[in-house]
């Protein structure tokens, strides 16, 4: 079999990268190791900068998502006994939009696969040959059987923990990376949002965010210590921490609800140069992950096969393969923004474990500064909606 881009992954990288060459005529194959129901289920991110709902929108996959997507002029943030609120669309003309990962994800597979991109499920990639040939080719798993597809091109597509970074010499790749001293406690809620915009509170006990996934189910995470293990949180212990964190006297409320899901989830800044190695790419979480307090991982993920894609596209139609050497530093830009910006948004918020009360003060000063003043609100706003698409 022989494809002209062999797609590692069906996560959002992958599944817009298909979309995007499909609707210019080039031919891909996505492999992807999960199930079709793991995927489409799986609970992850749930943020999207308008222009990322403007891709999804342009490439035809937004049916559901301007029906069911959340959208918000603001956000909020608590310190300190004070409510602060940062208006985007007052102060940038942008906002941002509350849709799970999984049900973008449901949405891109079913518009690729009536589009007719093939995509296999429990098709697991092992190793790619070739790479810096005319022909390469990925090894793949598929039902206990071991089978090969020849491509022009590949595209790791395949998140953190993904195959397609081994397929770069181990001495042509740089890794940037930091890992923080705290994770996050995720839970689901059967309960309405606690309120309708996004909450993210500092507190001396550690970081808290109220966030939601429609309006009957909420999505809520506590600063944790990194390893920490999910059982360890009763229910009672959960709301407990939240009710402190959220504070009193700000006119907000807990809503509690039943509890359908806990997880802890590691913190990390990553990143990964060059992304590309011969005629192996890498775009989203293969290349890079972000801590997600500013709420970037899967925007960073449709934005690099934008980017992708023009080349692609720029090769197929017109020859010119110069897009491809340009693809890892065009990518790099925004990725480096976003980083610096989710590591702002974690240290502004967390409380280190080593804190001194000093620490604390000098956070809380800092929140003053930055809600206290148009230029800061500013700046925060047009970071959080979203950097350009390109830089
Ligand atoms: N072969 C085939 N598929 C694989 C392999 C492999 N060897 N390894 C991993 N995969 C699949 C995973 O099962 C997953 O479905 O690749 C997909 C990668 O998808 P994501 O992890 O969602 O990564 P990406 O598309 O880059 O999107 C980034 O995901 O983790 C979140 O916060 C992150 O929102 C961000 C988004
Ligand atoms: C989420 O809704 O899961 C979410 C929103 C904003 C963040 C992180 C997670 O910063």
């Amino acid at each position: 079999m022989h494809v002209q881009v062999g797609i590692v992954g069906a996560g959002p990288a992958g599944l817009m990268l298909a979309r995007l060459l499909h609707l210019q005529g080039i031919s891909s194959i996505i492999l992807e190791s999960r199930s079709r129901p793991y995927v489409e289920t799986r609970v992850r991110a749930g943020l999207l900068e308008q222009g990322s709902v403007d891709l999804i929108n342009e490439t035809g996959m937004g049916d559901r998502l301007r029906r069911e997507c959340l959208p918000h002029d603001g956000i909020e943030l608590l310190f300190n006994g004070e409510r602060h609120r940062v208006n985007m669309q007052e102060l940038i003309g942008r906002r941002v939009y509350i849709y799970g990962q999984q049900e973008a994800v449901k949405d891109m597979i079913a518009v690729n696969l009536a589009a007719g991109v093939p995509i296999h499920f429990e098709a697991e990639a092992v190793a790619f040959e070739g790479v810096d040939s005319e022909r390469p080719t990925i090894r793949y798993r598929h039902g206990g059987v071991e089978k090969t597809i020849a491509c022009d091109y590949i595209a790791g597509c395949d998140g953190f923990h993904g195959v397609s970074r081994n397929g770069f010499p181990a001495s042509g790749r740089k890794d940037y990376d930091r890992a923080y001293p705290f994770g996050w406690l995720g839970i689901l809620v059967d309960a309405p949002p606690s309120h309708d915009e996004l909450l993210y509170c500092h507190h001396e006990r550690g970081f808290a965010l109220f966030t939601m996934r429609s309006p009957t189910v909420s999505r809520l995470y506590l600063q944790v210590p990194p390893d920490e293990d999910e059982n360890n949180w009763s229910d009672d212990r959960i709301w407990s921490e939240f009710h402190q964190r959220l504070g009193t006297g700000h006119g907000l409320k807990v809503s509690e609800g039943r509890i359908t899901q806990k997880v802890v989830v590691e913190m990390r800044s990553y990143v990964t140069e060059p992304m590309r190695f011969g005629r192996l790419f890498l775009a989203g979480d293969s290349a890079h992950i972000v801590p997600p307090t500013g709420a970037k991982g899967m925007n960073l993920a449709l934005s690099d096969v934008n980017v992708l894609a023009k080349a692609f596209t720029a090769f197929y139609k017109r020859g010119d393969a110069s897009l491809f050497d340009a693809y890892s530093e065009k990518c790099l830009r925004r990725i480096w923004g976003a980083q610096h910006f989710s590591w702002w948004m974690t240290s502004l918020l967390h409380t280190m474990p080593d804190a001194l009360s000093f620490d604390v003060r000098r956070q809380i000063a800092e929140l003053r500064t930055i809600t206290g003043s148009i230029a800061g609100q500013t700046l925060l706003a047009e970071n959080y909606a979203g950097l350009p698409m390109e830089m």
